[in-house]
C-alpha cells in the first residue's frame, strides 16, 4: 500500500528512484513522484496514474541530482490526482516527505496547523507531516522529525529531506515496512527489498520506532528511545533477475509457472532425509498442550487457511477455527494460552493481519507466522514464523504464494498427526511422497494451456458467472473465483455445489459459467447430480478434475484434467487450471493483468 524509494549516493537519483518505483507499482499505481535537491532548491514532480506518466513528463527535465526521494501511491485519503500525489512539501519548499501508512489523527493536527497559519494543498493525511516537522524545526532535521513523531499517531514509513540538508535522508518507520540498503558510496531506503536489489543485497531491516539518517557513506540508526543502535545486516538471496519478468509477458503468468519449482524448495526446506521438521517453531510440549488451533488470514491467504483446516481435520484430527483477520480482532475471540494462532500473510505486512496476530498474542496465544518476505513486520511480530519459499511474487493476485502457503499447513497437519501418533511414520512417509510428486504434475497442466485458452474465450464475454465445490473442493473454488474478479472484473461467486439450490439457483440462465470443482472422491456422485441440476437450467459447465474422472467429463461442456492426487492436497492440482483460467481471461479482455484496477499488493491500510 503505497512505495516508497529514497537515494544518497554517487548516482544519478531519479535513474534510481524510478527503478526502484517501477519495482514498487504492485504497491499501488495512482500517482508517482519525485523529490531531488539540486542547488539548495527542492525540486518535485508528480503525476497522476501510473509510474509511465511520470517518466514521460521527467523525459526532458533536468532534475540531475544524488539525492531523491520518490513515491508510488495507493490513494487512501484524497482522490488520485498530481496534487494528492506525493512528495508532499512545504510551502517555502524547504522539507519533502514521502509517507506509507495513515496518519490517524491528521484532521486535528491539520486544524491546529491552518489556526498556526499553514495552508495545505493536498487532502491527504501526509501532508501534515511536512508542515509539522516545519513548524517543529530549529535548524535540525533530525531532531524536528523526532519531535514530530511524538505527535504523530497511525502508521508510517517515512522519508525526509531538506534543502540545507543535501547530504542526508532521514526516516522512520511504525507499522508500515521499511528497508535500508547499503552500497558502497550509496544508500537507500524502500519500502520493499526488490526496489534496492539492483544496486545491493545487504539490508538493515528496520524495528518498529527506529529513526535513521543516511548519508551516501554512512548510516545511523536510533531506536524509538533515540538511543543509537546496531542492527543486523541481512542478505538478500535470491537477486534482482527473480524480480523480472525473464521472458515472460507478465508477472503473474511467470509466477503460476515458477510453481513446481516454490513447491519443491518450500518442501525441502521442511523435510530433511524424509522426515518433516517444524522443531524450530514448537516444541513437543506446546503440541501436547494446544487444544485449538486458530488460522487468521486475508484473501488468498484466508483461502490457503481453510485448506490447511481442512488438512488438519482430516490427517492430524486437530481442531481448528479459519478466520478473516479484520475481522478476528473485533470478534472478541475465545483465543488464550492453549490456543497455537496461526497466521498465513504472503508479504507479511497486511495491517489486519498484523492486527489479529497482535490481539492473539495479548490475550496470551502462542503466534506462528507463515510468510513469504524475510524480515516482514508480522513475521517479527510473531513468536515464531515459517517462510514459505515462493521467492518474489510481484503480480497483485497472489498464485505461488498460496500454493505454497498450503503446503506448509499440509506439511504441518501431518507433522502433528505423527507427533499425536494419530499416523504412522509410514503414513507420514506416503504423504511426503505424493506431496513431492505434485511438481511433475503441475508441469503437465502448464504443458496443456489450450483448453483454458479456449474456455477463457468464452469467459471474456461474461458478465457473471459460479464455481462450486463440495467440501474442501468448495475453499478451492473461493480461490479461483477469487482470482476471476480480481484480475479480470467479472463478478463471480462461490458456493458449497448443494447451497446453490438454496436460493443463487434463480440466477443461472443459459449461458451463465459454473466453473465445478470435482476432486473429492467420495462427493463425486453428489457433486454430478448438482451439475445436472444446473444443466438442465441452461448452465455452461467448466469441470476440474482428475483425468480419469469420465463420469464429470461425460456431463460437462468443457472439461479440464489433471493428475492423479489424493483428495486431502487436491487444490495442489485443481487451483493451477483456475490461476491459468483467469489470467487468460484477463489477457483476452486487454486488462493490466499484473495492476488489476483499485488493488495494491500489500494492504497496509485497515
Ligand atoms: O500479503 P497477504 O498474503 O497478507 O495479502 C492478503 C490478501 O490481500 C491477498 O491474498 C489478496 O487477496 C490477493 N490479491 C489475492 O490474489
Amino acid at each position: 500500500m503505497c512505495g516508497i524509494v529514497g537515494y544518497i549516493g554517487k548516482g544519478d537519483a531519479k535513474t534510481v528512484v524510478l527503478q526502484g518505483l517501477e519495482k514498487l507499482e504492485y504497491r499501488g499505481y495512482d500517482s508517482a513522484g519525485i523529490a531531488v535537491i539540486k542547488d539548495s532548491k527542492i525540486m518535485i514532480e508528480k503525476k497522476k496514474g501510473k509510474l509511465k506518466n511520470l517518466e514521460n513528463h521527467l523525459e526532458n527535465l533536468d532534475l540531475e541530482s544524488h539525492i531523491g526521494i520518490g513515491h508510488t501511491r495507493w490513494a487512501t485519503h484524497g482522490e488520485p490526482s498530481d496534487r494528492n500525489s506525493h512528495p508532499h512539501f512545504t510551502e517555502d519548499m524547504s522539507i519533502a516527505v514521502v509517507h506509507n501508512g495513515i496518519i490517524e489523527n491528521y484532521a486535528t493536527l491539520k486544524s491546529e496547523l491552518i489556526q498556526k497559519g499553514y495552508n495545505f494543498t493536498s487532502d491527504t493525511d501526509t501532508e501534515v507531516v511536512a508542515h509539522l516537522i516545519h513548524s517543529i524545526y530549529e535548524g535540525d532535521l533530525f531532531s524536528a522529525l523526532t519531535k514530530a513523531l511524538k505527535l504523530l499517531r497511525g502508521s508510517y514509513a517515512l522519508g525526509v529531506i531538506h534543502k540545507d540538508f543535501p547530504n542526508e535522508i532521514i526516516c522512520t518507520r511504525k507499522d508500515s515496512p521499511l528497508v535500508i540498503g547499503l552500497g558502497e558510496n550509496e544508500n537507500l531506503i524502500a519500502s520493499d527489498v526488490p526496489a534496492i536489489l539492483k544496486y545491493t543485497k545487504n539490508v538493515y531491516f528496520l524495528e518498529d520506532g527506529d529513526i535513521a539518517r543516511l548519508t551516501a557513506d554512512n548510516v545511523e540508526i536510533f531506536d524509538k528511545t533515540l538511543v543509537p543502535v546496531e542492527r543486523e545486516i541481512k542478505v538478500i538471496e535470491w537477486d534482482y533477475e527473480q524480480a523480472t519478468k525473464g521472458g515472460f509477458p507478465h508477472f503473474m503468468i511467470k509466477e503460476i509457472f515458477e510453481q513446481p519449482k516454490s513447491i519443491e524448495e518450500t518442501l525441502n526446506r521442511r523435510i530433511h532425509d524424509g522426515i518433516i521438521d517444524f522443531s524450530d517453531v514448537l516444541t513437543e510440549d506446546e503440541i501436547k498442550k494446544f487444544n485449538m488451533i486458530h488460522i487468521v488470514a486475508c484473501g488468498t491467504a484466508y483461502h490457503a487457511g481453510l485448506q490447511g483446516q481442512y488438512a488438519l481435520r482430516e490427517i492430524s484430527g486437530v481442531n481448528s477455527l479459519v478466520e478473516i483477520a479484520s475481522e478476528y480482532r473485533y470478534m472478541n475471540p475465545f483465543v488464550d494460552e492453549n490456543t497455537l494462532a496461526i497466521f498465513v500473510s504472503q508479504s507479511g505486512e497486511t495491517l489486519d493481519t498484523l492486527a489479529a496476530l497482535k490481539e492473539a498474542k495479548a490475550r496470551g496465544a502462542k503466534t506462528i507466522a507463515i510468510t513469504n518476505v524475510v524480515g516482514s513486520t508480522i513475521s517479527r511480530e510473531a513468536h515464531k514464523t515459517i517462510y514459505t519459499m515462493a521467492g518474489p511474487e510481484i503480480a497483485v493476485a497472489s498464485t505461488k504464494a498460496y500454493t505454497t502457503q498450503v503446503i506448509i499447513l499440509q506439511l504441518l497437519s501431518i507433522y502433528l498427526a505423527e507427533k499425536k501418533g494419530r499416523i504412522s511414520k509410514e503414513k507420514a512417509s506416503d504423504f511426503i511422497k505424493e506431496l513431492y510428486s505434485v511438481s511433475e504434475k503441475i508441469k503437465t497442466t502448464l504443458d496443456n494451456v489450450d483448453i483454458i485458452k479456449d474456455v477463457a474465450e468464452f469467459m471474456k464475454d461474461k458478465h457473471n458467472g459460479f464455481y462450486i465445490g463440495r467440501g474442501v473442493d468448495f475453499a478451492t473454488a473461493l480461490e479461483g473465483s477469487l482470482k476471476m474478479k480480481e484480475i479480470t472484473y467479472i463478478h463471480t461467486e462461490a458456493f458449497p455445489a448443494g447451497e446453490l439450490k438454496h436460493g443463487s439457483i434463480a440466477l443461472i440462465e443459459p449461458g451463465t459459467p459454473v466453473v465445478v470443482v470435482a476432486m473429492q472422491t467420495n462427493l463425486l456422485e453428489k457433486t454430478i447430480s448438482n451439475i445436472k441440476e444446473l444443466k438442465a437450467r441452461g448452465a455452461h459447465i467448466v469441470t476440474v478434475a482428475r483425468n480419469s474422472c469420465l463420469e464429470a467429463k461425460e456431463v460437462s461442456d468443457e472439461f479440464i484434467g489433471v493428475g492423479e492426487i489424493d483428495d486431502v492436497f487436491s487444490v495442489l492440482l485443481a487451483v493451477i487450471p483456475l490461476q491459468l483460467l483467469s489470467y487468460f481471461t484477463s489477457i483476452k479482455k486487454g486488462i493490466d493483468v499484473d495492476k488489476p484496477r483499485n488493488l495494491a499488493k500489500s494492504v497496509t491500510v485497515e
